[in-house]
């Protein structure tokens, strides 16, 4: 195709797309980069999106570069009836992780999603969950075991890293029964290191419009680092399913009947099979585990951080967890599956922090046939539509002061006043996050034995810029200082 024909069918589509999203008006694009050049990436892009839908309520079209638009929605009802149905993921930014992460379960589409999340489903009862309790307190106790020398310096520290550490950890453990590790070996890790320059390239290349285009970004150095950055991910998987694959098989050899004391991931994917007695092939199997291994790790990472920054600057609300963590935990230096109920006011700050720095900040999905809003407002199949998690989370329509942290916002009387979507952190419907519980469990656990153990306290030197980029990060790390805490005879 020339050039003249490229640009041609261009603008037919740039027109197609003004032409549809005509109904919902919204901030002034340029025609050829459309609203790239206003997301800096200088932390206050989030920001922006919070004062356009200010401006343009519920919705309002976004555009990167001149033909790919999406109508950015944020109000709770629009939210609704996006994730209710089953539309799939869009085909632009889920493309773009397809190279790394294969077709598993967050992008796959149609039968094989449907196919794969029921067979998937088990893998997250609370039988399955309950004995990780255990594994994610040792790992949790590794990260804190680290923090001594924080503590003494009583310097700031940067905790992302700790916590990408600590739940890479967890997920290896629980997920595919490996002992990484990871969190004792001395420099960085690869995997850790590879996720990071993924995400980052991923998010490039969306805002980038000549690299929508494979041939395009496959011959660029940043194509060349994308594929440098997979093969370490996949490197990292492979061993993992090799490694379970050879245990297998000698077992099968020698006859031993195995005796684990749980049923890991790794389990029921390879031994999955549907009513016609069909398992999972080589390439779905790869493609779920790097799926897991990286949502399993980076959204609780994201996770973490963001919940003990939010304690940090809240050292109220962070007094009131550690009474009722003392209390429960009664001296044990671990939790147990029946604490996990009984922190009821650290879970609420859990949820605000959420609320506050959602881990997956946005999504989207494309339209296959035409949707029509609570409003009567309607777009067309072939539409992209994406969800702003943190715009809705901080829409003033919907959350009174939504700048201020207040964990009593989700005591049960509150949250039976709001809109069931106005709380999506973990999405909904039938595509939500199918780790949710896991996840939970695990930032509760992380949180108690972090607040029995320190003080999590503000560095008035340094505030986080948010970036989104899939998971939302620091663009200059997220820091905070820790004192120990000083244990009574009755907590020792
Ligand atoms: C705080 C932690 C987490 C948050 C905030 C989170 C959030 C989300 C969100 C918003 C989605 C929907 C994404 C979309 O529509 O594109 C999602 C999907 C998903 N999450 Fe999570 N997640 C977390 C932890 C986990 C964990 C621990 C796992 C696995 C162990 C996991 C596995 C998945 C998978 C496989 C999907 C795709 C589900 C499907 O489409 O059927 N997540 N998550």
């Amino acid at each position: 195709m020339d050039l003249c024909e490229c640009l041609r069918r261009l603008i037919i589509k740039r027109r197609k797309g003004k032409r549809i999203l005509e109904p919902f008006p919204g901030p002034p694009d340029h025609w050829l980069f459309g609203h790239v050049k206003e997301f800096r990436q200088d932390g206050k892009d989030l920001d922006k999106i919070l004062r356009w839908g200010e401006q343009y309520p519920l919705a309002f079209p976004l555009w990167f570069g001149p033909s790919v638009s999406f109508l950015n929605i944020h109000h709770p009802l629009y939210v609704k009836t996006i994730l209710s149905s089953t539309e799939p993921k869009d085909d632009v930014a889920y493309a773009f992780l397809v190279p790394w992460i294969g077709e598993g379960l967050l992008v796959s589409t149609e039968q094989k999603w449907f196919r794969h999340r029921r067979l998937l489903t088990p893998g997250f009862h609370f039988d399955v969950l309950k004995p990780y309790v255990t594994l994610i307190s040792d790992s949790t106790k590794i990260m804190l075991d680290k923090w001594e020398v924080h503590a003494k310096s009583e310097e700031s520290f940067e905790l992302f890293q700790h916590a990408s550490l600590m739940t890479l950890d967890s997920i290896m453990k629980c997920a595919f029964s490996c002992n990484s590790n990871c969190q004792t070996e001395s420099g960085t890790n690869p995997y850790i290191q590879a996720v990071y320059e993924l995400c980052h390239l991923v998010n490039l290349r969306f805002r980038f419009f000549p690299y929508h285009i494979n041939a395009i970004f496959h011959l660029s150095p940043h194509g060349y680092r994308f594929r440098k950055a997979s093969n370490i991910a996949h490197r990292h998987t492979e061993d993992v399913i090799r490694k379970r694959k050879e245990v297998l098989k000698t077992e099968r050899e020698q006859g031993i009947v195995k005796n684990k004391r749980y049923l890991d991931f790794l389990d029921i994917l390879l031994s999955a099979r549907d009513e016609n007695q069909h398992g999972l092939s080589d390439e779905d199997i790869r493609a779920e585990v790097d799926t897991f291994m990286f949502e399993g790790h980076d959204t609780t990472a994201s996770g973490i951080s963001w919940i003990m920054y939010s304690l940090a600057c809240n050292p109220k609300h962070q007094q009131k967890c550690r009474e009722e963590i003392l209390q429960v935990l009664e001296g044990k230096d671990t939790m147990e599956w029946e604490d996990l109920n009984k922190i009821p006011y650290t879970t609420m700050c859990i949820k605000e922090s959420l609320r506050f720095y959602p881990p997956v900040p946005g999504m989207s999905r494309k339209l296959t046939k035409p949707m029509t809003f609570f409003d009567g407002r309607t777009v067309p199949a072939g539409c992209l539509v994406a969800v702003s998690v943190y715009g809705i989370h901080m829409n003033a329509t919907v959350w009174e002061n939504p700048h201020v942290f207040d964990p009593l916002r989700f005591l049960p009387e509150n949250t039976a006043k709001r809109l069931p979507h106005a709380f999506v952190p973990f999405s909904a419907g039938p595509r939500n996050c199918i780790g949710q519980n896991f996840a939970m469990n695990e930032l509760k656990i992380a949180v108690a034995l972090t607040l029995k153990r320190y003080h999590l306290i503000k560095d008035i030197n340094h505030t986080p810029k948010m970036i989104p980029q899939i998971v939302l990060r620091a663009l200059n790390g997220i820091f905070i200082k820790i004192k120990p805490v000083k244990t009574s005879p009755k907590n020792i």
